[in-house]
C-alpha cells in the first residue's frame, strides 16, 4: 500500500501487562497493537479498570510490557532501561496525570522550567520557554505562586506547561480534566485542542465522550483491549469500524 500519511511517532505491537498485587493477577492489557501518527489527536476511552492507565504508562516507560515492542519515532525501545525512558521522556514525551504531579515545594516557574534544565536547555532559554507557556496557558502573575496556593485547573496548566516546555512530539495524558470541575474541564480541552491545531501530537485517556469528542481519532478499550478504532472526521486512517454515534453526536 502507498503510504503518504504522516510518521509514525508511536506505534506498539502485541502489548501485554498482568498486575501482580494483592488479589488475583489483573490481566490489564491483554495484547495492544497501536500506531499513532504525527499530529494525530487519538482519545481512548473505556470504562474503569479496562487498563487504560496501564497501556498509558507501557506507553510512556513508566511500566514495562511483559510482551510486547514499543518503537518512538520508528526506533524501537525494547533496550531502554529506566534511564533511557527516563531521558526519553524529557525530550520526546510530555506527561499529563489527572492530579497534577507538581513539585510542591517548588514555585510554578521552577516547576515549568526544572524539565527544560534537566534535558539541558541553557537557564535563559528555559526562562524564555516557561515564560511564553504560561503566557499562553493564561498564568502570568502565578510564576512565584507555590502549586498549593492555585485552583485545580490552574495546577492543571501548570503541569501542562510542564509536559510541553521541551518540545516533545508525543503528549500523553492520563483524565488530565479527571478531578476538575466542568469549567476546569473545558479549560483544559480548549488548551489541548489549541495545541493539537498547532501539530501536536497527543494521545489522551478518558472515561468522558465528550473530552474524546475533542480528538480526531477514539479508541474504546475494553477489558485490555482495543475495542474499536473510529476517525472522528476526515482523519488520516479510514475508520476500522464505527459504533461510536454517541461521541459523534456529542461533538456539536
Ligand atoms: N499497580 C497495580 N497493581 C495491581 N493491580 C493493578 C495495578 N494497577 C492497575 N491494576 C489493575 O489493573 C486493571 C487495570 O487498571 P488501570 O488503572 O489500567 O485501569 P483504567 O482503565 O485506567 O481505570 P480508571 O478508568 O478507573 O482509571 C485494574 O483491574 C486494576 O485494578
Ligand atoms: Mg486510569
Amino acid at each position: 500500500m502507498s503510504d503518504d500519511r504522516p510518521a509514525p511517532v508511536l506505534r506498539a505491537e502485541g502489548l501485554m501487562k498482568t498486575h501482580h498485587g494483592e488479589g488475583a493477577p489483573a490481566r490489564a492489557v491483554r495484547g495492544v497493537d497501536l500506531c499513532v501518527r504525527q499530529g494525530e489527536f487519538v482519545a481512548i476511552t473505556g470504562p474503569s479498570g479496562a487498563g487504560k492507565s496501564t497501556l498509558l504508562h507501557l506507553l510512556g516507560g513508566l511500566q514495562r510490557p511483559d510482551a510486547g515492542s514499543i518503537w518512538l519515532d520508528g526506533e524501537s525501545t525494547d533496550t531502554y532501561g529506566e534511564a533511557r525512558w527516563a531521558v526519553e521522556r524529557r525530550k520526546r514525551i510530555g506527561i499529563v496525570f489527572q492530579f497534577f504531579n507538581l513539585v510542591s515545594n517548588l514555585s510554578v516557574a521552577d516547576n515549568v522550567e526544572l524539565p527544560a534544565l534537566l534535558a539541558g536547555t541553557s537557564p535563559k532559554q528555559a526562562r524564555t520557554e516557561r515564560e511564553a507557556l504560561l503566557a499562553e496557558l493564561g498564568l502570568t502573575g502565578k510564576e512565584r505562586s507555590m502549586p498549593g496556593e492555585l485552583s485545580g485547573g490552574e495546577q492543571q496548566r501548570v503541569a501542562l506547561a510542564r509536559a510541553l516546555v521541551n518540545h516533545p512530539p508525543l503528549l500523553l495524558a492520563d483524565e488530565p480534566a479527571g478531578s476538575l470541575d466542568s469549567k476546569g474541564t473545558r479549560e483544559v480541552m480548549r488548551l489541548l485542542s489549541r495545541f493539537h491545531q498547532r501539530g501536536q501530537t497527543i494521545v489522551l485517556v478518558t472515561h468522558d465522550a465528550r473530552l474524546a469528542s475533542a480528538a480526531d481519532r477514539v479508541i474504546s478499550f475494553f477489558d485490555g483491549r482495543i475495542a474499536d478504532d473510529a476517525e472522528l472526521d476526515g482523519g488520516t486512517t479510514p475508520p476500522r469500524r464505527s459504533g461510536i454515534s454517541g461521541v459523534l453526536e456529542l461533538k456539536d
